[in-house]
């Protein structure tokens, strides 16, 4: 990883990390971590700050429930019931503890994006943004209807990219009958400020 003002152990943080995590998950979050830097690039964003949100963003989702729930007494990790209820989201408030405490990473902007990177919420900071949308349209992404028209306007258009993915995602729970995170919510209403008269014509 080329760096100017490298302030991380990359090579320690992600042996690190590849012994935490599975290897398809390992490969995903090197897919964000590139798309994090190349749209931080695009969006005149801190490259550094965006590479390192995306390699640890999902530092903490491959733990056992009781490797899980010792974690969060360790660190007081306040649960909201919908995190009781889906304990897969908590891997993203969770991984931002994790960052902090085991990988070294104090910079609150960088601990924020991986916090958010799950259900997005309203007014995300550039970067939060980068890697929320960078989770959703890196490589190894499958192949979704909607992901060439993001892949395509979020390097000029970052809001309306994030309103694009808000607007698949609520989609796809609803279809589902799964529960939808409240930031998730009040992020679509947020973002619809920034969606074309052609985006409207179908909402969630
Ligand atoms: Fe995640
Ligand atoms: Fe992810």
């Amino acid at each position: 990883m080329p760096s100017q003002n490298e302030i991380y152990d990359f090579d320690r943080m992600k042996s690190r990390l590849a012994k935490k995590i599975d290897p398809k998950r390992y490969e995903h979050s090197m897919g964000v971590a590139y798309t994090g830097a190349a749209l931080a690039m695009a969006h005149d964003a801190d490259i550094i700050k965006a590479y390192t949100a995306g390699v640890l963003h999902d530092c903490a989702k491959c733990l056992e429930d009781e490797k899980r729930e010792a974690l969060c007494s360790k660190y007081k990790v306040e649960l909201t019931d919908m995190e009781k209820k889906h304990p897969f989201l908590i891997h993203a408030k969770l991984g931002a503890v994790l960052a902090k405490e085991k990988y070294g990473v104090k910079d609150e902007e960088i601990l924020s994006a991986i916090r958010y990177h799950t259900t997005g919420k309203p007014e995300m900071t550039k970067l939060e943004a980068i890697v929320f949308s960078a989770d959703f349209i890196e490589p190894g992404r499958k192949t979704l209807e909607c992901l060439p028209l993001i892949r395509k306007v979020i390097y000029t258009d970052l809001d309306r990219a994030v309103y694009l993915i808000l607007k698949h995602t609520l989609i796809h729970l609803k279809h589902k009958r799964q529960a939808i995170d409240e930031n998730s919510v009040a992020a679509y209403e947020y973002y619809k400020r920034f969606a074309t008269k052609e985006d409207l014509k179908t909402e969630v």
